[in-house]
């Protein structure tokens, strides 16, 4: 049996970063208790091997309120800008492990607002990084995540508009969003802040499962890039599987094929990675 694993399977470099950063302040901090601001990533292994190594979760800002003490990780996704004050003004020691091309982001919205712009964020609402990015866009700022919030957009003062686009949003959609706010006739200027790294493992997964007879797809059930991921293989290959870790996995579902692929979402650790394609080789 041949197997195939995609290049791109697995931690994009934000994510390993962050994640290498709490393991790097386990070792440094001896003693200190360590938080993260949110589980670090998507995935229930990983944040169990850092409640393994004394590492907690806070969850939000009222616990971060409460917090005395200790040190805080911020995840790859960032954090709005008053969770940073908040933590200066309480004294709290902190590293800030956001993506630097999220990073970016926060830049751009911060000084084109201080210039007098209107913010456009293109993406989900809801997502830990579009907060984020809200958070340091100043007061005039609107999420748009669809065709009909775009239509229904009205720039009420006559500021000039920037759209900036969450990471991890589909290029096509963007390009079709900011289409619809551009015939508007406003004065915009637009950056594309999707990031590559999401692109290039979707189109590995999809080439892969169009040319082996079974595809597993890695991660976390609530990882929305590994739920896509499954979304593209499934359209390409019938014979996909969807797994958080091996133990998910009966082997005898490959007994009749001669190719498998492997492709994991962005927050999945490679060890499980690992795990899974010798598995596979082993036992046939
Ligand atoms: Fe950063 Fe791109 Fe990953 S923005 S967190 S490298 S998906």
């Amino acid at each position: 049996m041949e197997v195939i694993r995609a290049k791109s399977a697995g931690f994009c470099f934000g994510v390993k970063r962050a994640v290498d950063t709490v393991y790097e302040q386990v070792e440094k901090q001896m003693g200190k208790q360590i938080y993260t601001y949110g589980p670090i990533i998507h995935n229930e292994e990983v944040v169990k091997d850092m409640e393994a190594h004394g590492v907690k979760v806070l969850r939000g800002e009222e616990e971060l309120k409460g917090l005395e003490e200790g040190l805080v990780i911020i995840r790859s996704h960032g954090v709005p800008k008053r969770i940073c004050d908040l933590m200066d003004e309480k004294g709290i020691e902190y590293v800030d492990a956001t993506c630097p091309f999220v990073k970016r982001i926060h830049k751009i919205v911060a000084e084109e607002s201080k210039k007098g712009s209107r913010i456009i964020i293109i993406g989900n609402p809801d997502h830990p990084e579009v907060e984020g990015i809200r958070g340091w866009a100043g007061e005039n700022v609107t999420v748009i995540k669809n065709a009909e919030e775009a239509e229904k957009f009205e720039n009420t003062t006559s500021e000039r508009i920037c759209i900036v686009s969450q990471t991890t949003f589909n290029y096509n959609k963007f390009k079709d969003l900011v289409e619809i706010i551009s015939e508007k006739g406003y004065d915009i200027s637009v950056l594309n802040t999707i990031c590559n790294a999401t692109r290039e493992r979707q189109t590995e997964a999809r080439s892969i499962a169009k040319e082996v007879d079974a595809m597993i797809v890695i991660g976390d059930k609530h990882s929305s890039n590994t739920q896509k991921l499954y979304e593209i293989c499934s359209r390409e290959c019938h014979n996909t599987y969807y797994i958080q870790t091996l133990d998910d996995f009966d082997m005898n579902q490959l007994r009749s094929v001669e190719t498998v692929g492997i492709t994991a979402g962005a927050s999945t650790p490679n060890n499980i990675i690992e795990e899974v394609q010798n598995n596979v080789r082993i036992n046939f």
